[in-house]
């Protein structure tokens, strides 16, 4: 069987990490985005193509052993896009005859005290939250009704290079400015920040599964919870800025939602950073094995090493 992973949305921070992780494997990889390019080694072949066209997909994923849907439309056209990205990603799986691994977030598991398992019942607590619940849901029917081979990563919030999330919005960037940096909802429950190589292993350990381990969501293993105030403090310690976090309570994320569209679709989300935010991947390690998740401190530094690259070239 050939040894080719279509990535669909190969330059953002996932699929990006995850190009990098599959090269690393020793496997052929095909880049797909809407703008195409790179910037990726020789040896990756490159594809412009819209996800949200099912001819597209079943263009670009021919000849694949696996296509990973790392697809993130614009954040206020998710509606509108996502399920049709993900319709036709499973067509293009589906008529390849590859595995598709879905690179999903959270979000469906709603206002959660405990740290988040697969078994965690699904009862989201926004309308991202169940647009999530359906995408997934989706690619689990599919492949329960024999349409496709189909298995999903689950992620808490990422951070790391390249990556565009609430973490790297507003710490790592903040930090690098020597601004204070702005921490949605309560900066000391615990979280578990999600780096975005051991996100890009885990779609990779996946994608080379077969049988039972596919039809269900692995979640990310993540070390021990931190808190958003240590997280923070670590990132500015690092980047020799000076430690000042500033909390924006629902409340005030709501208030400027009134004058920014974007504000508001963030808003509803701020609910998951004023409870514990811990994403519980001890299933994955148990059934796959290491290596241990990614130190954050460790993290942490080789995402400031990417940001400062890109101020020193700015
Ligand atoms: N960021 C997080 O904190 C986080 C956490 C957990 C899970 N996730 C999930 O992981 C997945 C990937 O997210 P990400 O943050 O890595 O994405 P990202 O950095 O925002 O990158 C998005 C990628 O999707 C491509 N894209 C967007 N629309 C497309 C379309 N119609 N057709 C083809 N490609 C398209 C983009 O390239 P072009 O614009 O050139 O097409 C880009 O390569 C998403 O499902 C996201 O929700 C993200």
């Amino acid at each position: 069987m050939t040894d080719l992973h279509v990535v669909v949305g190969a330059t953002g921070g996932t699929g990006s990490a995850l190009v990098r992780e599959l090269l690393r494997r020793g496997h052929r990889v095909r880049a797909v985005s809407r703008r195409g390019g790179g910037p990726f080694p020789a040896e990756v072949e490159t594809v412009a193509a819209d996800a949200t066209d099912t001819g597209a997909m079943v263009a670009a994923c021919a000849g694949a052993r696996a296509v990973h849907n790392c697809v993130n439309p614009p954040f206020d056209r998710w509606r509108e896009l996502f399920p049709a990205a993900v319709r036709a990603t499973i067509a293009g799986a589906a008529a390849a005859g590859a595995v598709l691994v879905f690179a999903d977030d959270t979000w469906m598991y709603g206002r959660v005290d405990a740290p988040m398992t697969e078994a965690t019942p699904v009862a989201p607590a926004c309308d991202r939250g169940v647009l999530r619940a359906w995408l997934a849901d989706t690619v689990l029917a599919a492949h329960d009704r024999g349409d496709v081979r189909a298995v999903i990563g689950r992620a808490g919030e990422l951070y790391g290079p390249g990556v565009r999330s609430v973490f790297a919005g507003t710490l790592f960037g903040a930090a690098v400015a020597r601004r204070p940096a702005v921490w949605p909802g309560d900066p000391d429950r615990p979280v578990t920040p999600t780096f975005v190589g051991d996100f890009a292993r885990v779609l990779a350990v996946l994608a080379e599964q077969d049988g039972a381990d596919l039809g269900r969501a692995w979640h990310v293993p993540h070390p021990a919870p931190t808190t958003g105030r240590a997280f923070a403090a670590e990132v500015a310690r690092q980047a020799g800025a000076p430690p000042r976090l500033l909390p924006v309570s629902s409340r005030a994320a709501r208030a400027l939602g009134l004058v920014l569209p974007l504000a508001r679709e963030g808003a509803q989300l701020v609910y998951q950073f004023e409870m514990p935010f811990v994403v519980d991947g001890t299933a994955f390690t148990a059934r796959f094995g290491g290596p241990a998740p990614t130190p954050y401190a460790e993290g942490i530094a080789r995402t400031l090493d990417r940001y400062r690259a890109r101020a020193a070239a700015a």
